[in-house]
């Protein structure tokens, strides 16, 4: 148990074309992250990162060489079988949150719980612990407008983890909030990994955000550079 690596990369490239011409983004990326793991992965604007995040979730395929998530080699996979496996194993978490205006926090939190076979009333079980996990008990009926960014993006997080994934990622879950939010947003990335041993996988431009990873990586003109294993990690 838990020998098998979260997440292998080997020999990933991605390129994208425009016309006849080639644009490399990801060149030969070599990476292992271990289940639990909390990894922030920094760079530059347009060094990637988005673009390994897609490879990492299976909403997009490398160039060449192997993705290998929770055991399931990703390019091996048809688009039907992945969007399957994404619905059960991924949860995305955006800058912007991404919640659909006309429906309430509840609604919104169960929207992926409506591509399982769960009853309506275990959803709406799965749907209130999520949203107790959050802080957010209370606020089912609320829609997106009648809350702050922070609570906006706890509706998110809640409707990433619904499905109880085996991974997360985030693309600059803070990027939009002010700072007392962010710290927020982040102890609770922070307690899903810690309490529920969630693979994390965060997008982040902010060297404080990236501290409470257990991991940071960065990626520069295609490469990953400077893996650090984290302080923290190892008083726990
Ligand atoms: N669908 C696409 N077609 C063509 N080029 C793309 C596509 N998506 C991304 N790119 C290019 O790939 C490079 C990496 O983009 P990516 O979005 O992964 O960067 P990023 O590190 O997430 O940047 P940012 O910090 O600004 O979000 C950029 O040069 C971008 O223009
Ligand atoms: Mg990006």
């Amino acid at each position: 148990m838990g020998q098998e690596p979260a997440i292998a990369l080997r020999g990933v490239c991605k390129e994208y074309r425009r016309e006849q011409i080639k644009i490399p983004v990801l060149t030969d990326l070599k990476l292992t992250v271990d289940e639990g793991e909390f990894l922030a992965l920094m760079g530059p604007s347009g060094s990637g990162k988005t673009t390994l995040l897609n490879l990492l979730a299976g909403l997009d395929r490398p160039t060449t060489g192997e993705v290998v998530v929770h055991g399931q080699d990703l390019a091996q996979m048809s688009e039907g079988q992945i969007a399957r496996w994404r619905s059960r194993n991924v949860g995305f978490i955006f800058q912007l949150y991404n919640l659909i205006p006309v429906l309430t926090a509840f609604e919104n939190v169960e929207m992926p719980l409506l591509l399982t076979s769960l009853s309506k009333r275990q959803r709406r079980e799965n749907v209130r612990t999520a949203l107790r996990v959050v802080g957010l008990e209370g606020r089912e009926d609320h829609f997106p407008r009648q809350l702050s960014g922070g609570q906006e993006q706890r509706v998110a997080i809640a409707r990433a983890i619904v499905t109880d994934p085996y991974l997360l990622v985030a693309d600059e879950p803070t990027g939009d909030l002010d700072r007392q939010s962010a710290e927020e947003i982040l102890e609770l990335m922070e307690q899903l990994h810690r309490e529920f041993q969630k693979t994390i996988v965060m997008v982040t431009h902010d060297p404080i955000a990236a501290r409470r990873a257990s991991r940071l990586l960065k990626l520069d003109k295609g490469k990953l550079v400077g893996d650090v294993i984290q302080a923290q990690e190892v008083a726990s």
